[in-house]
């Protein structure tokens, strides 16, 4: 199972990397859908408390992966009308779904209620007040999580911290209160279609410490209880994500730590229904990008290697900087020296790079690198930018592999400009 070399050459599973490239071409995502069950199996483990698993779809939303996962029994977390449509094409019970989000559209609520999703978390009163007035003209009844900010610092990169003061995501504490004495059934008061009955979170992603996740565990237990004693019946937590997996050589936070704080603070709420959304814990590190070297090029100093994938197919590196191994597909022979390289994409801006003053393996024109870790926001915020066609990817389970979506082609690219 995994990324490990095998006769010398880098496998998914059982399948050799070189295998499926020369039937899909470059660049490709490969998953592991063993990996997936893996992860699955372990955050199942760690939990004692019954929970729905939604799997957080904006991590990588591919039909086949999300039909893999509500084979192993997951729910799903979405945060568009775009994303929904995926679920329900694959086959997921919308009964099964939590949408989150800060900016829900009119339209993409309507949608929800017609599908029937299961929760849907607000992020804003006025967010409620919209939700109220679209409830009450379907007179359909929605189960509503208010997303409460917690004010905990996720201590991960800035764009992907979302509880702490600063950010755009969730509602003060205390204005929660105030929302739930006005909307819930217990004051008697708000729209009686809104079912306000429970409080959703998500501080942040790729987070590492304990710390955090232990703060979120007891507030959540503790914001509960006051909720409680204020008269509301609340049924439903969820946790969101956010457990990060190693990329480079960072210590992990083990999930049988996380669900310590889960089992400890959340266990005895007696809950109804607890949701966690986990994304990258599940697919990062059980995907690659597959890319083949173009070129070769020195500029003063810089050694450059020149890739066929970029920030169009990976942007982690340029946005965030964010680190992935880039490995060769053939394994290097032991003790074979390791050259500062910059690996770089084919699109037109300096900041198209995928590893930069690494220390790598060089490999030849012509030759394949994996860049690891990329099952998680791979694919799915990949971009046309140049013109370019966005990559192909393909499922390994065993022995077995599959395409689960095609290259585009050129004729994607202009499809909805033609004839206008
Ligand atoms: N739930 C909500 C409401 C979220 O906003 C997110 C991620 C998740 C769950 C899943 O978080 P995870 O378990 O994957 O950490 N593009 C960035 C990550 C953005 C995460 C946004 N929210 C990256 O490439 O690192």
């Amino acid at each position: 199972m995994g990324f490990t070399y095998k006769n010398s050459t880098l496998h998914c599973g059982e399948v050799a990397l070189e295998a499926i490239v020369r039937e899909t071409g470059t660049p490709v995502y490969v998953y592991d859908f063993a990996a997936v069950r893996t992860q699955v199996e372990a955050l199942r483990a760690a939990l004692k408390v019954p929970h729905l698993l939604a799997f957080s779809v904006k991590s990588n939303g591919n039909l086949s992966l999300l039909r893999h996962l509500k084979s192993l029994g997951c729910g799903f977390d979405i945060v568009s009308g775009g994303e929904l449509f995926r679920v329900l094409r694959a086959g997921g019970e919308a009964a099964q779904v939590v949408f989150s989000g800060v900016g829900k559209s009119r339209d993409e609520m309507q949608q929800a209620l017609e599908a029937g999703v299961g929760w849907i978390a607000a992020e804003s009163a006025a967010e409620l007040e919209t939700l109220a007035q679209i409830a009450t003209s379907r007179r359909q009844k929605v189960r509503v999580l208010l997303r409460i900010n917690p004010e905990i610092d996720p201590k991960t990169h800035p764009y992907i911290a979302t509880g702490i003061k600063e950010s755009k995501f969730g509602i003060a504490p205390a204005e929660g209160r105030a929302l739930f004495k006005k909307y819930s059934a217990a004051s008697g008061g708000g729209a009686g279609m809104l079912e306000l009955i429970g409080i959703s979170f998500h501080i942040g992603s790729q987070i590492l410490e304990a710390g955090p996740f232990s703060t979120l565990c007891s507030f959540a237990a503790e914001f509960i209880g006051q909720l409680r004693a204020d008269g509301h019946t609340i049924t439903t937590l969820d946790l969101g994500g956010g457990v990060g997996i190693q990329y480079d050589a960072e210590q992990t936070l083990p999930i049988s730590t996380y669900g310590e704080f889960v089992n400890r603070h959340i266990a005895p709420l007696g809950l109804q229904h607890f949701i966690v959304e986990p994304g990258r814990f599940i697919v990062g590190n059980a995907g690659v990008l597959v890319s083949r070297v173009i070129n070769h090029k020195r500029n003063g100093d810089k050694e450059f290697r020149i890739l066929d994938a970029g920030m169009g197919d990976l942007i982690r590196p340029a946005l965030y900087k964010a680190f992935h191994k880039l490995i060769p597909v053939a394994q290097p022979p032991a003790g074979a020296p390791l050259k500062q390289l910059d690996w770089v994409g084919p699109i037109c801006e300096s900041g198209d790079f995928l590893a930069k003053e690494r220390p790598s393996h060089d490999v030849a024109a012509d030759g394949l690198v994996a860049l690891l870790s990329a099952g998680a926001y791979g694919a799915v915020m990949a971009s046309n930018y140049n013109a370019r066609r966005r990559p192909a990817e393909v499922a390994v389970d065993g022995k077995q592999w599959r395409l689960v979506r095609r290259r585009e082609r050129y004729e994607d690219l202009v499809r909805d400009e033609e004839g206008l």
